[in-house]
């Protein structure tokens, strides 16, 4: 693998791939029924940021799992640039996952036994990257989110604000052009997550394609792009 190095400020990240949506559905069957939880929904998402906004149950984790190839659409599918990521094998979507993806959870899932610096490297360690690269990759991730004094703390000895910071640049390890954020500041406080969006939005800004989700409108307003989901029916805007 070839990690790209840290951008030039202001610059503009090079040959992040179109990914685009097409007739994307998913029906759940549930005990009492089938609940359509995304009506079919076509779009090319921009570079930069989108807010998929809507109410609790709307439909927004649905749409970022489908996105993500977490989950198998009931129709249509996802494109990353040339490739169909729906009918990719499961191992080769892992991989192209791994390689194209970031992702920052509400939780920041990083491994309790690991210190930051070892959760950042993780993703470089399953890429194969030698210790010494891994390394220096890491530190500078870590200096991006400004945590450059916190890399040898474990998850339970940093603030909330500080281990989302961590997760982002543990998303940020492969240098992805697609970052996929579910609630990434809901559990913070409001001022630390001003700081984790205005990281999020400096990310957008080079031209990763970055995908927010929020329930929040002040979150919202601060994307280039919006959509918002009402019954699992998507609209622009
Ligand atoms: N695995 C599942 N099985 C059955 N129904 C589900 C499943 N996941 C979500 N749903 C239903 O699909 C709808 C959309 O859920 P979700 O995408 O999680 O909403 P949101 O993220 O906007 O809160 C809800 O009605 C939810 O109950
Ligand atoms: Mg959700």
């Amino acid at each position: 693998m070839t990690v790209v190095p840290r951008e030039e400020a202001g610059g503009q990240r090079a040959g992040t791939p179109p990914l685009h949506v097409e007739n994307l559905s998913r029906v759940y069957s549930s005990g009492e029924g089938q609940v359509q939880a995304l009506a079919p929904f076509t779009h090319t998402f921009p570079p930069g940021m989108t807010a998929v906004v809507g109410p609790s149950g709307s439909g927004k984790s649905t749409l970022l799992n489908l996105l993500a190839g977490f989950d198998t659409p009931s129709t249509g599918h996802v494109a990353v640039g040339d490739v169909n990521l729906t009918t990719l094998s499961e191992p080769a979507r892992a991989d192209f996952r791994l390689a194209h993806y970031g992702f920052v959870f509400q939780n920041h899932n990083l491994v309790s036994i690991l210190s930051a610096q070892e959760n950042v490297e993780f993703p470089l360690t399953l890429a194969g990257l030698p210790p010494k690269e891994r390394r220096a990759r890491a530190r500078e991730l870590l200096a991006l989110v400004g945590l450059e004094g916190r890399a040898g703390h474990l998850p339970n000895q940093l603030s909330g604000g500080e281990a989302q910071r961590v997760a982002i640049a543990r998303a940020l390890a492969r240098d992805p052009g697609i970052l996929l954020a579910d609630e990434p500041t809901g559990n913070l406080d409001s001022k630390t997550g001003e700081l984790v969006l205005s990281l999020l939005t400096g990310l957008a800004v080079q031209g990763r394609r970055v995908v927010l989700i929020t329930h929040d409108l002040d979150v919202a307003a601060l994307a280039q792009h919006r959509l918002s989901v009402r019954d699992g029916v998507v609209t622009a805007g």
